[in-house]
């Protein structure tokens, strides 16, 4: 799992490897200094000898400067190396995504994936950095330290040998404890990215329904929760400050209090006993980053776990190994098709579903909401596979084909479209990238939004802002079947893509396709009869089967939903119908 991860490190490994180099450079000139001022002390100060002390004064700036050069290069490399490794990371995931079907988007939700790509990350890139400056920097610094005060007097450094064993065992508790609460508190990030992304993106709505009240209390609920995990987290981290403070000045207290005795007795020199005490800082200040060290790891195991979780991902949707370019014709067949979303599921949601659409033919779909009639378009362009049986579309079965072909020419104009920022150009050549500006002003004629774009100041140059909400829901309804229609399609599709256009538009924009594009295989859902009424046959969808297949008339013979439905349309004054004015 963590291999996966390193290769994308890739162009900064060299970055990679220079910075504990650079640590470890720094360390060296840090345990040099203290015996260089040993030398000082023993040597000049008491020996009265004013040269040797500029001489190793003047080392000493050396071992401080090249010091400092490993340190800044230590931090410059392990900087360029972490951030390097996430945003490689990042795009990796990115276009990862970008594989996924719909359905593997479902089970991660996209709150999750964008916790994944963001928070994740840069947590991961924190580890990263720390375990390039410290993983080898720290135990280098604490065994050089140790050696180093040993050399000098075996029976004073002692102290430290116990001072390690005694704040190591004690961190290590610490640390264990405080790990489980940040290790909680990340899946937590994803309620709380969940409850922003709901609530910005719909900022509208929730304004339209005074909901922002409640919005407010369920962020601050998941807000609430984090602050608390990480308040607990950190009453445990707190104590190592203290504790790595007793630890010091007591081995301080006992180095100064043994060694003075030595030195009176002549065992131990002054400056000796100056570095003994330089050491011991050294040496406990290492423990204490390397516990760090292992609290950033444990973090971010959690995160390693949800980021190789995105990339292990399989789209269930593949590619076949020789996959068809071209649809032949319009025709669409379902064979005994049962579906469900989930794949464990009993209950189908489309249930034994046989159709038979000929090239061309118009057919309208209606039905209750939840009958399952986005679930069966959708199967169409493959946005989902079947859970058994087969969906032909020109004549061959729709896993057969080269996926962006089919897409491409099957055109779905999706329930909830939407459009991006940029202009409406921009927007219809979506549709089709190297369409002509003729061509999209064509496509825009046949779904009747010719007129107003022109009525707006900048015409087809209009600026559309994000999510399109600058333009009203016939007309973002209208742009879309426009950009769909820009890709030539054999088979349309449009998921209740009217509904927001009055009945005289939609009955023009209908009256169009019939007569431009009349080989065009068109599969219109409308909740409105009127808009499905003149369409060559109807389907009838209730609970997830085919309730009723035929012409208006035939439906209104024979099928009592459909002509409840009508009856009920109708006498309310919808539409201006001889009936309703009787
Ligand atoms: N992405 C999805 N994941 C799980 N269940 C879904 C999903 N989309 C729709 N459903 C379920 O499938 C059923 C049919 O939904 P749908 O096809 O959208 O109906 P309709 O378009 O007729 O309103 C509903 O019960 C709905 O809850
Ligand atoms: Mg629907």
């Amino acid at each position: 799992m963590v291999r996966t991860l390193l290769k994308e490190v890739k162009e900064y490994k060299w970055a990679s490897i220079a910075t504990p180099l650079f640590m470890l450079l720094e360390v060296v000139m840090e345990m040099l200094i203290p015996l260089l001022m040993a030398s000082i002390i023993d040597d000049g100060v008491n020996a009265g000898d004013i040269g040797h002390i500029y001489k190793v004064g003047g080392l000493m700036l050396v071992a401080a400067a090249i010091g400092l050069i490993g340190g800044l290069g230590g931090a410059r490399y392990g900087a360029k190396a972490s951030a390097g490794f996430a945003r490689n990371l990042r795009e990796t995931m990115f276009n990862h995504i970008q594989t996924f079907s719909f359905a593997n988007i479902d089970k991660f939700s996209t709150a999750g994936l964008v916790t994944r790509l963001t928070t994740d990350v840069t947590n991961l890139q924190n580890a990263y950095q720390m375990v390039l400056r410290m993983m080898m920097r720290s135990p280098a610094s604490m065994l050089c330290a140790l050696f180093m005060a040993f050399s000098i007097n075996a029976r004073l450094s002692s102290i430290y040998l116990v001072a390690v064993i005694f704040l190591g065992i004690i961190l290590f508790f610490i640390i264990r404890h405080a790990t489980r609460y940040f290790r909680m508190a990340f899946p937590k990030y994803d309620e709380l990215n969940a409850s922003i992304q709901e609530n910005v993106s719909a900022i509208r709505v929730v304004k339209a329904y005074v909901r922002e009240d409640h919005e407010t209390e369920k962020f601050k609920t998941a807000s609430q929760n984090i602050y608390h995990i990480f308040v607990k987290a950190e009453h445990n981290v707190i104590f190592n400050a203290p504790l790595m403070q007793f630890t010091v000045y007591t081995c301080i207290i006992l180095i100064s209090w043994i060694g003075a005795k030595m030195i009176v007795v002549g065992s131990l020199t002054t400056g000796e006993m100056m570095s003994l005490l330089a050491y011991c800082m050294n040496i406990l200040m290492s423990l204490m980053m390397l516990s760090m060290v292992f609290v950033m790891i444990s973090m971010s195991t959690a995160s390693i776990e949800r980021i190789s979780e995105v990339l292990n991902e399989t789209s269930d949707l593949q590619n076949p190994e020789h996959p068809l370019e071209e649809v032949a014709d319009g025709s669409i067949t379902f064979k005994h098709v049962n579906f469900s979303y989930h794949k464990d599921s009993q209950e189908y949601v489309l249930k034994d579903i046989n159709l038979d659409i000929h090239s061309g033919e118009t057919i309208g779909i209606i039905g209750g909401t939840g009958s399952a009639k986005t679930s069966l378009v959708n199967l169409i362009s493959r946005l989902y596979d079947v859970s058994s049986g087969e969906i032909l579309v020109g004549g061959r079965d729709v896993r057969d084909y080269d996926m962006e072909a089919l897409r491409n020419q099957v055109s779905v104009v999706l329930q909830n479209n939407v459009l991006f920022s940029g202009t409406i150009y921009d927007n219809l050549r979506w549709g089709n990238k190297d369409a002509t500006d003729e061509e999209c002003q064509e496509a825009c004629r046949l779904a009747c939004a010719d007129d107003f774009i022109r009525a707006f100041p900048d015409g087809y140059n209009t600026y559309i802002e994000q999510g399109g909400s600058n333009v009203s829901g016939g007309q973002k309804q209208r742009l879309c079947i426009a950009r769909a229609l820009l890709k030539k399609p054999k088979i349309l599709i449009l998921d209740d893509s009217t509904s927001a256009v009055d009945t005289a538009t939609d009955a023009r924009i209908r009256r169009a396709f019939r007569e431009d594009i009349p080989n065009t295989t068109k599969l219109i859902i409308a909740q409105r009869i009127s808009s499905v009424q003149d369409a060559d046959r109807i389907i009838v969808m209730e609970e997830g089967e085919i309730h009723g297949f035929g012409t208006h008339e035939e439906l209104l013979a024979s099928n009592e939903i459909y002509r409840e439905v009508y009856e009920s349309q109708t006498s309310g004054g919808g539409d201006f119908d001889e009936k309703a004015g009787d």
